[in-house]
């Protein structure tokens, strides 16, 4: 089932007698229960593309569709709300709030909204589970490593069983090993649990664990590699630089 479908997306920005053409007619489908990266070099449009499927921003032109629903055609308002209700969105940082605990940050985006049950503080330690931090579900972040932090993020992400999970370079602050566990993690929801995710990283190694890698350049889809989660870093890294280098 086709979950996503971005179509012929173009994002200008203008800015104080600047045009920049960060997005150039870019088409690309999801499936449910997928694991997509995105690759390209700085400033070819891969966070662009990630605010726009996320509804952060609106496409100058084109069509982005979540489910059937094009985000391009809904107000700034109904937007807000769908992406609160069937996005999850990850970023470099954790943007968790250092005072609360793992669960009250997962349960955030509920407790916002004056959801507290004790269903809910089910919920969230369901998510947590998910991510393998049942032990750590009292910690506040400051007693969690980088690598943790990052898992909480992606349970509170999980909270409300989106449509689809954007990662946006989620391993950016993570050594090597701690990167290992968030690629291994993701590609462990999409494959048992179902999820849908779309991850933008400058790492072959984490895209390898993918099952297809979009390539932009310039604003444009140049090319597709499909490294099926079979980790193998060398071979997309080798691919990545004939379709961008
Ligand atoms: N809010 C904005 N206003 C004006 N120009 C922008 C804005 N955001 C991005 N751009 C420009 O659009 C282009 C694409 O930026 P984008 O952030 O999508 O790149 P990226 O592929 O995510 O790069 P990186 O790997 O460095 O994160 C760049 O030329 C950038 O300078
Ligand atoms: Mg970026």
């Amino acid at each position: 089932m086709t979950i996503l479908e971005v179509l012929d997306v173009h994002k200008v920005y203008d800015t104080s007698g600047s045009r920049v053409q960060a997005l150039n007619g870019v088409s690309m489908t999801l499936e449910a229960g997928s694991f997509t990266a995105i690759m390209g070099s700085s400033g070819s449009g891969k966070s662009t593309l990630m605010h726009l499927i996320g509804g952060l921003t609106r496409p100058s032109a084109g069509a982005i569709r979540v489910e059937g629903q094009d985000l391009s055609r809904m107000s700034d308002r109904r937007r807000t709300i769908f992406r609160r209700r069937r996005l999850g969105i990850i970023f470099q940082e954790y943007n968790l709030l250092p005072t609360l605990s793992a669960r009250e940050n997962v349960l955030l985006p509920w407790l916002i909204d004056g959801r507290t049950s004790g269903d809910a503080e089910r919920r969230a330690d369901e998510m947590l589970a998910l991510v393998h931090l049942q032990q750590r579900v009292g910690h506040r972040p400051d007693a969690l490593s980088g690598g943790e932090q990052q898992r909480v993020a992606i349970a509170r992400a999980l909270l409300n069983d989106p449509a689809i999970i954007l990662a946006d370079e989620p391993t950016g602050n993570l050594d090597s090993r701690q990167s290992l566990e968030i690629w291994k993690l993701l590609q462990a929801l999409a494959r048992q649990s179902g999820k849908t995710i779309l991850m933008v990283t400058h790492e072959a190694a984490g895209a390898a664990f993918a099952d297809r890698v979009v390539v932009l350049k310039d604003g444009r889809v140049v090319g597709e590699l499909a490294p099926q989660g079979g980790g193998d870093a060398a071979l997309v890294a080798a691919g990545y630089q004939e379709l961008a280098g």
